[in-house]
């Protein structure tokens, strides 16, 4: 018997994808870089290079370094700015048929709002992803994500802006994310992606010095994977947005597990390094998954964990 292909569309608040995987900010450029390995018309959506109102040569080098089963890293949000975006990459974008969203930062509050305020009006941008897991020079360069007010603040002052789809992505260097994840959604959040890299470090003891420039950078990859999926599953049980899963993704295996934790869609970062194909490979793997087991609707598997 053949099986008919099962329904993989899901909705991620106010906006529906054609399946349920995304690339996430920073690790797949704006897109143009894996044209000729990706088609990019497979994807759920696509999320850009964090961007910010002036471009940013971000942090000096050395900015990587490989950990066991995962990375750090400390790029420190280099982009082109808004304007060379709009100009020089979206263009681009455009063309394509899978919605993008922007992936926006800020060192105050107010540059998020400017941001917002641009994007609404530029065509080509389906929605924006909040990162703020950045420092906040008004208080002293703690995160922005580090304290439900501070996070809530963001999103009332983009939510002002933007009648666009709001995706806000959270830290996981925060003791209760839970209630950060409230705090966003009350401020009207549309989704919630989570987790950011979790702050590490790593140092050489021949030198004795931090492997990296930065002295701490964010760690990605399998090594964060069983953090990320423990905090999905506690941001389902506290909102009702939808949320979408992110942190050591590298096969279909890997997403099955945040969406039967109650993740809605997934992004898929530190693979696209190791396979540039990844993205793909996981949309292929999980339809091989729902063929196998009868299942013709993705939605059949979204939040059926067991406990
Ligand atoms: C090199 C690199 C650059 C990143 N840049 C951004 C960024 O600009 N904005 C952002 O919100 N997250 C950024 N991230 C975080 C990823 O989007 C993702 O949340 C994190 O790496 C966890 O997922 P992973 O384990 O699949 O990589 C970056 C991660 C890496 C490894």
């Amino acid at each position: 018997m053949i099986s008919k292909k099962p329904n993989m569309r899901v909705d991620i608040g106010g906006i529906e994808l054609k399946n349920p995987v995304m690339t996430a900010s920073g690790t797949f450029g704006y897109a143009r870089e894996f044209e000729k390995l990706v088609d990019l018309n497979r994807l759920g959506a696509i999320v850009v290079k964090g961007l910010s109102l002036e471009p940013s040569k971000g942090n000096p080098p050395p900015r990587i370094v490989e950990t066991p089963c995962g990375m750090l890293n400390a790029i420190g949000l280099e982009n082109v700015g808004l304007a060379a975006f709009v100009k020089e990459k979206l263009p681009f974008l455009r063309r394509l048929d899978t919605p993008v969203f922007v992936n926006v930062y800020g060192k105050r509050t107010e540059e998020y709002g400017e941001l917002a305020a641009r994007l609404e009006e530029v065509d080509g941008v389906s929605g924006i992803e909040v990162n703020i897991s950045c420092p906040n020079v008004k208080s002293g360069g703690m995160a922005f994500g580090a304290y439900p007010e501070s996070a809530a603040e963001v999103v009332r002052v983009v939510r002002k802006q933007l009648t666009k789809p709001l995706m806000v992505k959270l830290s996981p260097n925060v003791t209760d994310i839970a209630e950060i994840a409230k705090s966003v959604e009350a401020e009207g959040a549309d989704s919630i992606s989570l987790i950011n890299t979790i702050t590490g470090m790593a140092i050489d003891i021949e030198t004795r010095r931090p492997k990296i420039a930065n002295i701490t950078g964010g760690l990605s990859g399998p090594a964060i994977k069983p953090v990320a999926l423990r905090m999905v599953w506690q941001v389902v049980q506290t909102v009702k947005v939808p949320v979408i899963g992110i942190g050591g993704i590298m096969t279909a295996e890997d997403a099955l597990e945040f969406l039967i934790a109650g993740a809605v869609a997934v992004e898929v970062g530190t693979a696209n390094f190791i396979n540039p194909h990844a993205t793909v490979d996981i949309i292929d793997g999980i339809e091989a998954f729902l063929v196998r087991n009868n299942i013709s609707d993705i939605s059949d598997i979204i939040a059926t964990l067991e406990v």
